[in-house]
């Protein structure tokens, strides 16, 4: 009951995780296949509509998409006067906040969704060019959403792998079940709310560390450690005090999550060899040898953050555009629930105990 643990909430028609042998299926397809078969666009398009789109819907898809990320005047003096110095994840939630409502009526729907997937790579692109005082790029649809996103933060044009990576990064980690941005999705879409606010809320659940705010904790933790002499010391001191190491542990796999072992895969070549990378894969070995001692119990494993990170940094994010990064991809999986559950809505309203005392 604590954490809802084992509670079936709700059916979905999304996805099924197999906790016990590590397997993630979108609407019945291996996440590892989709991963390796289609742009993210495509899986996107998948998740929503049930099927991979023809070469007419996948046209009208991302020209919904690319209209998302061609930002208005009026928006962009709107994103001018929020501060650029702070956190990118706030900076994010205050540019959502503020879009117009009445363009996001009920029900939410897959174009609702289409605008707001390519308006969070812009905005994160417009806190970028202000931070580097440079002026806004214009989207290029050459480059596809994942392309886009990495022009936008690094302020010129990725090369193909890196596209290739985060692609990977972005279809393996759109959609996992009742997580808890997306259960807050979920509750926040019963209310007939707007689907911008309910991406808001979402974020809000996300960046919490023990969700998507993990990787920023991984590069902390692998940067804390430093050297190789310190690894063992360092995780044994954590534990010591009761504290979690960061990118470990999963509230449903009780394997290696199967998102974790492909990211590994991408995020290697583009490392090529750094040294925090071999830190990192010596951090993962020490660590879960030092959980399976200290948690015997509970089999606790590399989870898909670990290597998020890995990739993250390989592919030279700056930190705090990590949750942002998450957010992208994520951000299909809200939208996904939102509109499965506005099909057949009510209002998410469990009950609670009272446990407290009682004065006559
Ligand atoms: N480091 C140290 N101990 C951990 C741990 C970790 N990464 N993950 C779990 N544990 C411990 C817990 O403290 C708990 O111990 P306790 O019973 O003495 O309190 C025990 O193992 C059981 O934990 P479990 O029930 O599996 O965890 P959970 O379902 O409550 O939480 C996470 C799941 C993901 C929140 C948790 O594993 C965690 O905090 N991991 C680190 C943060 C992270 O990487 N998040 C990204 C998730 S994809």
């Amino acid at each position: 009951m604590n954490g809802l643990e084992n509670v079936v909430a709700l059916e979905t028609a999304l996805s099924e995780i197999d906790g016990e042998n590590g397997r993630l299926h979108i609407r019945g397809m291996p996440i590892e296949a989709i991963a390796a078969s289609r742009p993210f666009e495509e899986a996107v398009y998948f998740l929503w509509t049930g099927k991979f789109p023809n070469a007419d819907e996948k046209e009208r898809f991302i020209n919904e998409i690319f209209a998302g990320m061609r930002l208005a005047d009026a928006y962009r003096r709107y994103l001018d006067a929020i501060p650029a110095d702070g956190d990118a994840t706030a900076f994010l939630m205050a540019a959502l906040a503020g879009l117009d409502r009445g363009a996001f009526p009920w029900p939410p729907d897959w174009q609702q969704g289409a605008r707001l997937i390519g308006l969070v790579p812009a905005v994160i692109g417009h806190l970028q060019s202000r931070r580097q005082q440079r002026p806004p790029l214009q989207p290029d649809p050459a480059l596809g959403l994942a392309g886009n996103y990495l022009y936008f933060i690094k302020g010129s044009r990725p090369a193909a792998e890196e596209i290739q990576a985060l692609n990977g990064y972005f279809t393996l980690t759109m959609e996992h079940g009742l997580n808890a941005s997306t259960f807050a999705a979920r509750v926040i879409t019963s209310t007939q709310s707007d689907l911008a606010s309910v991406v808001v809320g979402a974020i809000a659940a996300l960046r919490g560390p023990l969700h998507g705010g993990a990787p920023s904790g991984v590069i902390a933790m692998l940067e804390a450690i430093g050297s190789e002499e310190n690894i063992e010391p360092w995780l044994t001191e954590q534990l010591r005090k009761g504290k979690r190491i960061m990118g470990f542990g999963h509230r449903v796999y009780r394997t290696l999550d199967p998102r974790a072992k492909v990211l590994k895969t991408l995020a290697e070549p583009l490392a090529q060899g750094g040294g925090w990378f071999a830190l990192a894969l010596k951090v993962e070995e020490t660590a879960l040898r030092l959980l399976r001692a200290h948690k015997p119990e509970r089999s606790l494993n590399t989870n898909v953050e670990f290597y998020a990170a890995a990739l993250f940094k390989a592919l030279g994010l700056p930190p705090d555009f990590y949750t942002a990064t998450f957010a992208t991809s994520r951000l299909a999986g809200w939208c996904a629930h939102a509109i499965e559950q506005a099909q057949n809505n009510r209002i998410i309203r469990p009950l609670s105990r009272y446990v407290g005392p009682v004065h006559e």
